[in-house]
């Protein structure tokens, strides 16, 4: 072998060396079959790592131009079907709340039915069991709070600082009230149990609830 020979041998050893190894197709890569103008096969060889953030920007942006067109559709069709706008002035405020697990409450203790049904103008606070009239008006207010087995209790509805009507139930039965009130705004309505430690049953049998019906 000449010199030259194994001159040449070495370098073609360092050329694939270098450059065979980022050739191979790998898992990010893919090979597509061309044909050329002379009908011969070609390969094109694409980075697929490249295709996927393409295919990704792509997908991103036309998932946002479909919500961007959608959600006005959308809100479209829900104020057509319950016929307000949450957010707005001028939805009613209304609220329906129940109470969730049955609980042993103190004397005195303000009743917070924590399950929010409804609450339009957010007005009825799930932390407190507050119902504060978010505007000057006549307000039907009403009440359900069922009794434990084989116990009492006894709920007053409030309104502020006034004690205003009970609500009674003795061994699995309910008492109810039914009020219509004049509530200035800011006015706070409550339903708080009497001096006695009693239990109030749970599983949404016991609920709370109101709305404005006229300003
Ligand atoms: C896979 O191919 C890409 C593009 O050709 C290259 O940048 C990368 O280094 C290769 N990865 C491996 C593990 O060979
Ligand atoms: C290619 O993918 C296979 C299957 O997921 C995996 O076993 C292999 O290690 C990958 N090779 C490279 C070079 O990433
Ligand atoms: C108040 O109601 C919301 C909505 O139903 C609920 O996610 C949250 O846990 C409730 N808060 C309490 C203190 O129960």
């Amino acid at each position: 072998m000449t010199l030259k020979r194994i001159l040449f041998l070495l370098f073609v050893i360092a050329i694939t060396m270098k450059y065979g190894k980022g050739q191979k197709p790998n898992n990010s890569s893919a090979e597509i079959p061309l044909l050329d103008n002379q009908n011969l096969p070609l390969v094109a060889q694409f980075d697929t790592t490249k295709l996927n953030q393409v295919l990704k920007i792509a997908i991103k942006k036309t998932i946002e131009e479909t919500m961007n067109e959608m959600i006005p559709r959308i809100k479209q069709a829900v104020l057509a079907d319950i016929g307000y706008e949450p957010g707005r002035e001028k939805e009613i405020p209304a609220f329906t709340a129940s109470l969730t697990r049955t609980r042993n409450l103190g004397g005195y203790e303000v009743v917070i039915f924590d399950k929010i049904w409804l609450n339009t103008g957010g007005a009825y606070d799930n932390d407190t069991g507050v119902f504060t009239a978010p505007k000057t008006g006549l307000y039907s207010i009403s009440t359900t709070v069922m009794s434990y087995h084989a116990k009492y209790l006894h709920c007053f509805l409030w309104k502020n600082n006034e004690r205003m009507v009970l609500a009674f139930g003795n061994d699995l039965s309910t008492g109810t009230l039914n009020v219509v009130m004049a509530l200035k705004m800011n006015d706070k309505v409550f339903v708080k149990l009497t001096g006695f430690t009693e239990y109030i049953f749970g599983e949404h049998r016991s609920t709370f609830s109101g709305y404005l019906i006229s300003e």
